[in-house]
């Protein structure tokens, strides 16, 4: 440094001295000022924005996508450059160096003018690191999947629903869909095995919910029940596991009652006479219940789909015989009612009856019938009005 600018500093320090901006209490004062404003930021932000918690933290949950808060994705995204054996270079030795040179900086620039275009280097230098992390945090924003659509349940008719849906798809085709057990037909491996009923009172009073939840977790995998559970191998979260539990529980346990406002979640109503029932209220649940978990894609099912109005109507390997308005010798309606269908060339069965282990009920074969009776409506609209027409005549 020059001597004359030595000197002109000195002056300058010494006029601000005497003049004086005193850390105590003219610097706090004004932090404290901004500490305020930020705190009431937040307090308002907090009351008026909120905060959207996520699900709560489930450890078996392998599908859940953690991130870090966005003002360190720069540095999550940039470990994605650094390969897994020197991680510790990207974790800590190179923040380090960063912070390091930070420090370092007053003793290495002593440039003593202001103005930016003195001062390109530093400025380059920053530039690039500055637009690095933003860079780096754009490019984590943009890779990062969507998280998976959290299904979690909060209430218990919400859990009922999923449960017994889940249970549908998972649970069904060994233990049956009202938990009775019986012969185990067309299960791999398990042909023909004899299964107790997990819906009895003795199972029931038995085992408490965590035990239920616990076996549908790891399974029975010594007799041949597969786990469920994610950390087991599975394909079912906590939460899920949970719903199963709860729709086990209020289903087939006398001793609970299910509180009023969610007795009616998935349940199949009654019909009254000359009332024609609908897809949307009643023979999509009982298709729920009964038998998807069988028509669904990946299952055999000689490619018959039942998870839509639409499925139903369109597809499987004999799809024109299946549904057929007003014809009671629709296929669906013959197996419903246990008989096979043969090959009218050959004389082969080529549909068993339907569910294979076990008849429904009377009453569902019979909403069945009604049903395609009546030209198979898929809303409750359209069902009533159908309803009304029959009545007035
Ligand atoms: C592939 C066939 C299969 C599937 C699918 C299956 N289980 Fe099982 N489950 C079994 C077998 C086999 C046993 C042992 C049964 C026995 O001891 O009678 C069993 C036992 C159980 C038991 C205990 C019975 C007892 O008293 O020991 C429960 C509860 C149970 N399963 C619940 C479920 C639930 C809930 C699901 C769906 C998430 C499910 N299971 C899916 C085959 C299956
Ligand atoms: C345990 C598994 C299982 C369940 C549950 C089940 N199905 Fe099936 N379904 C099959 C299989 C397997 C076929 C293929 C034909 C066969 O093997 O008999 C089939 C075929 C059919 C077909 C003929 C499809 C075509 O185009 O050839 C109809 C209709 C049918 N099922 C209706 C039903 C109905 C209605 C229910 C519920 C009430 C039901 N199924 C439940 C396994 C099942």
């Amino acid at each position: 440094m020059k001597e004359e600018h030595k000197q002109e500093y000195k002056q300058k320090y010494e006029q601000a001295k005497q003049d004086g901006v005193k850390f105590w209490p003219d610097i706090i004062y004004k932090d404290l000022l901004v500490s305020f404003g930020l705190f009431i930021l937040l307090v308002g932000l907090v009351t008026f924005v909120g905060i959207h918690p996520e699900a709560k933290a489930d450890p078996s949950d392998t599908s859940y996508i953690p991130r870090p808060e966005w003002y360190f994705l720069f540095l999550f995204e940039f470990l994605k450059f650094v390969p897994g054996k020197i991680e510790w270079v990207g974790t800590t030795l190179i923040p380090a160096l960063a912070v390091l040179a930070l420090l370092a900086l007053p003793f290495l620039d002593k440039n003593h003018l202001r103005h930016w275009k003195n001062r390109l280097t530093g400025i380059s230098i920053m530039g690039v690191v500055v637009l690095g992390m933003v860079g780096l945090t754009v490019r984590s924003v943009i890779t990062t999947p969507e998280q998976a659509e959290g299904s979690a349940a909060n209430t218990i008719q919400d859990q009922m629903v999923l449960g017994q849906e889940i249970y549908s798809v998972y649970c069904v085709e060994c233990h049956g869909p009202d938990g009775e057990g019986g012969i185990i037909a067309g299960v791999e491996g398990l042909e023909g095995v004899d299964l107790k009923s997990i819906s009895s009172k003795d199972e029931m009073y038995t085992r408490s919910d965590e035990t239920l939840e616990n076996i549908a977790a790891f399974g029975q995998q010594d007799l041949g029940m597969p786990p469920y559970g994610l950390a087991y191998g599975g394909e079912l979260k906590k939460t899920e596991l949970e719903s199963v539990v709860t729709f086990m529980r209020y289903t087939w346990d006398d001793r609970v009652e299910l509180p009023e406002d969610a007795s009616s979640a998935g349940a199949i109503p009654e019909i009254k006479e000359f009332e024609v029932p609908s897809y949307e209220i009643h023979i999509s649940r009982i298709v729920q219940r009964y038998c998807i978990s069988c028509h669904r894609p990946e299952k055999e099912n000689n490619n018959y789909l039942m998870q839509t109005y639409q499925e139903m109507l369109t597809t499987g390997d004999n799809q024109g015989n299946n549904l057929i308005a007003g014809d009671l010798n629709s296929y669906m309606l013959l197996t419903n009612k246990g008989i096979s269908i043969l090959d009218p060339v050959s004389g082969e069965e080529i549909i068993q009856q339907m569910p294979p282990t076990k008849l429904m009920k009377d009453e569902y074969i019979h909403l069945f019938e009604i049903w395609v009776l009546n030209g198979m409506p898929e809303t409750a609209a359209e069902a009533e009005a159908l309803t009304a027409a029959g009545q007035e005549e």
